[in-house]
């Protein structure tokens, strides 16, 4: 495909075909939304620049984010890329705690720069990171399909938490202590997989009682995608201690930002000073605006909540009629569908994901595998995707597993 074009949930070709973007989630409400577009249109046109100026804008949007999240999240950073984010989390709590060992969910990404590369253990994009990182501790994905401990049992967030504290007894006997805890608020680079209830409070009392501090990263999950809440971190009702959001800020603008408590934010600053010169430029901080704006008016996290459901009904249902689906992941509008050969053994259907995709695309359907195994179909569509959207999503898996995947 050469893509050219995106408007709302739709990509178009240089032949002209559109395409139904179920994978998008930058394009948070929409490709192309004319008020996104005016807003960076208007203040290109006004003024940009290095964000040493001062400029109302960075203040006003600022408190916008603020407002949005539960005391004490009270100081902004703005920076560029979900990378940028999380690299600069790190540097807070490093520089709190005065410690330098992280701990991590097993198979999780956090982006490109060298610290946050360093505690990014994805095998797909990281093979190594477990055996070269000697302060980098990967504790068990609380997976309820695939651990130990099945959604069945009730107390099954806590025995997962049980592998935090078994790490962070790991980091003590070798005398130092955590200095962050970080994963994101619902597991997006593995698959979609919700955390199971009580699995963060219990981490998050574990990991502040040993000292250190907890980093929800919002990059992929965040602005009302789950549904429920506006913050995938809500969903298990704590408040983390640093926020990173990337991705769906801008709609696809290259925009993040860094949240964190003063008592944090003070620590760095007696060690350091931070500069970023286009983090929460004029424009960026209109196309923030912008996009909030958006996600308020159209109702946009309410609409999350109401086709999300019904679109994993329709998964769920697809599940009843093809073994080939082994599990459905998600929360809201963030979905994984993971495909398995034997519904017993779980051996995970890599090539025929491929393959799915493939006939998805030609159905006209952009979907991708992601997941160790690269056998869970991603769906994180723009939140602008309604449920003849996730109908028709449904009713094309629906084809193409009848059809059978030849691999
Ligand atoms: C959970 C998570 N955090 C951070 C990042 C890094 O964001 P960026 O690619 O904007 O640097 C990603 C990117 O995929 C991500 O999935």
């Amino acid at each position: 495909m050469r893509i050219v074009r995106g408007w709302r949930q739709y990509l178009y070709d240089d032949a002209g075909r559109a395409y139904l973007d179920a994978i998008n989630n930058v394009a948070h409400v929409g490709h192309g939304h004319p008020r996104v577009v005016a807003a960076a249109h208007r203040q290109m046109a006004l003024l940009n620049t290095n964000s040493r100026f001062l400029y109302g804008s960075m203040v006003e949007y600022a408190e916008r984010l603020t407002a949005l999240l539960p005391d004490p999240l009270r100081v902004v950073f703005f920076v560029c890329t979900g990378s940028e984010a999380n690299d600069l989390a790190l540097r807070l709590a490093r520089a709190y705690t005065r410690q330098h060992d992280v701990i991590v969910i097993d198979g999780e990404y956090h982006g490109n720069t060298t610290a946050v590369d360093e505690i990014s253990t994805s095998l797909l994009d990281n093979p190594a990171a477990k055996d070269t990182r000697p302060w980098v501790h990967a504790v068990m994905r609380p997976n309820t399909y695939r651990g130990p401990y099945g959604a069945d049992d009730p107390a099954c967030g806590e025995k997962y938490a049980a592998e935090v504290r078994a790490a962070i007894e790991r980091v003590r006997a070798q005398g130092r202590s955590p200095a962050a805890f970080f994963t994101e608020g619902l597991l997006g680079s593995s698959g979609g997989i919700a955390l199971p209830d009580g699995y963060l409070p219990h981490v998050y009392a574990a990991v502040r009682a040993a000292g250190g501090v907890c980093i929800a990263d919002e990059v992929q999950v965040g602005f009302g995608r789950v549904g429920t809440h506006f913050w995938a971190f809500e969903t298990q009702g704590v408040v983390p201690d640093i926020v990173t959001m990337g991705k769906p800020i801008g709609n696809g603008h290259p925009l993040s930002a860094v949240v964190t408590t003063p008592a944090i934010a003070e620590a760095f600053r007696a060690t350091t000073s931070y500069f970023n010169t286009y983090g929460g430029n004029p424009v960026s901080c209109e196309v923030g605006m912008a996009v909030l704006d958006v996600i308020e008016q159209e109702g946009l996290q309410a609409s999350a909540l109401e086709v999300g459901r019904h679109f994993k009904a329709a998964l769920r249902d697809l599940m009843g009629r093809h073994a080939l689906i082994g599990a459905v992941y998600g929360l809201g509008m963030y979905m994984g569908v993971e495909l398995v050969r034997d519904r017993d053994t779980k051996q995970p259907a890599t090539a025929e994901a491929l393959a799915l995709a493939e006939r998805m695309r030609e159905l006209g359907v952009i979907v991708y595998p992601t997941g160790d195994h690269y056998n869970i179909l991603k769906i994180k569509p723009p939140l602008v995707f309604s449920r003849a959207n996730a109908e028709f999503f449904a009713a094309m898996l629906d084809r193409a597993l009848r059809e059978g995947v030849a691999v």
